[in-house]
C-alpha cells in the first residue's frame, strides 16, 4: 500500500460512511475501517474531512479556435486548473473537419493533449461532416477505439442541419454511441441578431435576447423529437432553459434515454449579468437565462432529471471580451464579436459541493452529478467516478469547514479573469489525487504536464432514462 487516507468520511453517489481509503499504485486497493499502513505507506489524516471521487468534467474546450482567437487555457493550463478544483478527468472536443474520418479528428487533438494534460482526459467527437457514407460509417471505428460519444451543434456555421443530425442519431443507436447536442435555433438566432444590430442594439444584453429562452427551448424540443424517432440516446449539453427542462422531464417520464447536462453558471447567474458593466465577460452560448429557467434547472438537479453538471470551460481574456466594444481591427464591436465562453473548470466541483454543504442538495447528489453519472453516461465507470477497490485512485479530500472566496488570483489556469470573482463558497477541496499521484494540495498545483492519460471508453447502450 502506497497511500492511506485515514479517518475521513467517504462520500459516494449512494451513501456516506466513515472509512479509510488505501491506494496501491494507481488503484484504490481497499476501503474499510482500521486499515493498517505498511512500512512505506504515506498516511494522510482526513479526520473531519470528506473523501470523494475526483470529478469528471464532461464538457471543456481547451485551446479551442473560436471567434477569431483561441480559448486561453491550453491542455496544460486547463487540466492544471481542473486538478486544483478536484476534477481528475476532462472531456474535450475533437471537431471533425470536412472530409476527415472521425478518428482522425481525435488523433489530431490528442497530439496536442497527450504532451500537455496533467489529469486524465478523453474526447467527444464534434460532428462536422457526414455527407458521405465513409464519414458516417467512421463513427463505428471511433466507438471501437474507445471514443463512443459524438456532439452535434444545431447552431454556428460549422453546425449540422436536421438531416445530418438525424443520420448521426440513427447510426449511434446501431453502434452503441451517445449523441450530445448544443441546441439553439440557428435560423431564429440569425434573424434576431440582424434585426437587433440594424436597430443599433449592440450590447451584451442583446446576445441574450437573440438566444432567448424560446430560441434554446425550440431546439431542445426538436432534438428530443429527432432522438425519439431513432431510438438513440441523447445528451443535451449545457441545458439552460425551462422549456428544454420540461421537455427533458416529459421524455424521461415516457421512458426515453434522454439526458441533460447543465453548468454551474446557469445555476448561479441569471440573464441579469448582461446588464452589468462588464456583461460581455459573461457572454457564452447558450446565455444565462431568467430566474424561472434557473429555478427549473435547480428542480431538475433536485429530482434527478438533470444527469450531469459540467463546465463548458472555454475562457477568453478580458481584452478578447472587449472586442464587443472595439473589434480586433479597431472597428466598433457588438455582441456578435465577443468570443463565446467562460472559465469554470476549477470552480465546478467546489461550487456544487458548496451548494451541498449549504443544504441545497446532498453531498451524494453532488458526487452523482459531477462524477458517478458522467462515468456511467460516457462509458468509463469501469475506471472512474466512484470510490471502490479496483478503480482508479482519483480522490479528492474536501474540507467542509474551509470557507473560500473565489478570486482569479487563486485560480490555476491561464485566464486573466473569472466570472466567479468574489463568489463565496462553503467548504473547499484541500487535496486531489489522480491515479494515486497527488496533483493538488493546500492551494498548490503539484501535478505534472503530460502525466494525464487518454481514457478509452466503453460503447454506450442506454435503453431508458436510468443510468
Ligand atoms: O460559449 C460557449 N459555450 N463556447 C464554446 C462553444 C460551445 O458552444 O460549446
Ligand atoms: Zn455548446
Ligand atoms: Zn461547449
Amino acid at each position: 500500500m502506497d497511500l492511506l487516507i485515514k479517518g475521513g468520511t467517504v462520500v459516494t453517489a449512494e451513501n456516506s460512511f466513515k472509512a479509510d481509503v488505501a491506494v496501491t499504485g494507481e488503484k484504490i486497493s481497499a476501503i474499510g475501517l482500521g486499515l493498517k499502513p505498511g512500512r512505506n505507506t504515506e498516511v494522510v489524516d482526513a479526520k473531519g474531512k470528506l473523501v470523494l471521487p475526483g470529478a469528471i468534467d464532461g464538457h471543456t474546450h481547451l485551446a479551442l479556435s473560436f471567434g477569431g482567437t483561441i480559448s486561453s487555457d491550453d491542455y496544460y493550463a486547463g487540466t492544471r486548473s481542473a486538478a486544483c478544483g478536484g476534477t481528475t478527468t476532462v472531456f474535450d472536443f475533437a471537431q471533425q473537419n470536412a472530409g476527415e474520418r472521425m478518428m482522425d479528428a481525435v488523433h489530431r487533438r490528442n497530439a496536442m493533449a497527450a504532451k500537455d494534460a496533467a489529469v486524465d482526459y478523453s474526447f467527444h467527437i464534434g460532428v462536422g461532416d457526414v455527407t458521405t457514407d465513409e464519414m458516417l460509417d467512421s463513427m463505428k471505428e471511433a466507438v471501437e477505439c474507445g471514443i463512443p460519444s459524438f456532439k452535434v451543434f444545431m447552431v454556428y456555421d460549422f453546425g449540422v442541419d436536421d438531416g445530418q443530425f438525424y443520420k448521426v442519431l440513427q447510426k449511434s443507436a446501431k453502434i452503441g454511441a451517445l449523441v450530445g447536442v448544443h441546441a439553439e435555433n440557428r435560423d431564429v438566432n440569425n434573424v434576431l441578431t440582424k434585426q437587433y444590430l440594424a436597430e443599433g442594439k449592440t450590447e451584451a444584453w442583446w446576445h441574450y435576447m437573440a438566444k432567448n429562452e424560446m430560441v434554446e427551448g425550440e431546439a431542445d424540443v426538436r432534438a428530443i423529437n429527432l432522438a425519439k424517432m431513432t431510438g438513440a440516446s441523447l445528451y443535451i449539453v449545457h441545458l439552460a432553459d425551462k422549456m428544454g427542462m420540461d421537455a427533458v422531464v416529459k421524455a424521461r417520464d415516457e421512458g426515453y434515454p434522454i439526458f441533460a447536462e447543465t453548468c454551474p453558471q446557469y445555476l448561479h447567474f441569471t440573464n441579469e449579468v448582461y446588464k452589468r458593466e462588464r456583461g460581455r465577460d459573461f457572454v457564452c452560448s447558450p446565455p444565462m437565462k431568467n430566474k424561472e429557467s434557473q429555478d427549473a434547472l435547480w428542480k431538475g438537479i433536485q429530482t434527478g432529471d438533470i444527469a450531469t453538471v459540467a463546465t463548458d470551460h472555454c475562457p477568453f481574456t478580458k481584452a478578447e471580451k472587449d472586442w464587443g466594444i472595439t473589434k480586433k481591427d479597431g472597428a466598433p464591436g457588438n455582441f456578435t464579436t465577443i468570443p463565446n465562453g467562460c472559465a469554470g473548470v476549477e470552480t465546478m466541483y467546489p461550487y456544487m459541493l458548496s451548494e451541498a454543504n449549504k443544504g441545497r442538495i446532498s453531498f451524494n447528489r453532488a458526487v452523482e452529478l459531477c462524477a458517478a453519472n458522467p462515468a456511467k453516461l460516457f462509458g468509463l465507470d469501469h475506471l472512474k467516478g466512484a470510490l471502490q477497490a479496483g478503480l482508479d485512485a482519483d480522490i479528492v479530500i474536501y474540507d467542509p469547514k474551509k470557507n473560500f472566496m473565489i478570486t482569479n488570483t487563486q485560480m490555476h489556469g491561464d485566464t486573466d479573469h473569472t466570472i466567479w470573482e468574489n463568489v463565496k463558497l462553503k467548504g473547499y477541496p484541500i487535496a486531489t489525487y489522480c491515479r494515486g499521484s497527488v496533483v493538488f494540495q493546500d492551494g498548490r498545483f503539484l501535478g505534472r504536464k503530460g502525466a494525464g492519460r487518454l481514457i478509452k471508453c466503453k460503447p454506450i447502450r442506454l435503453k431508458g432514462p436510468q443510468l
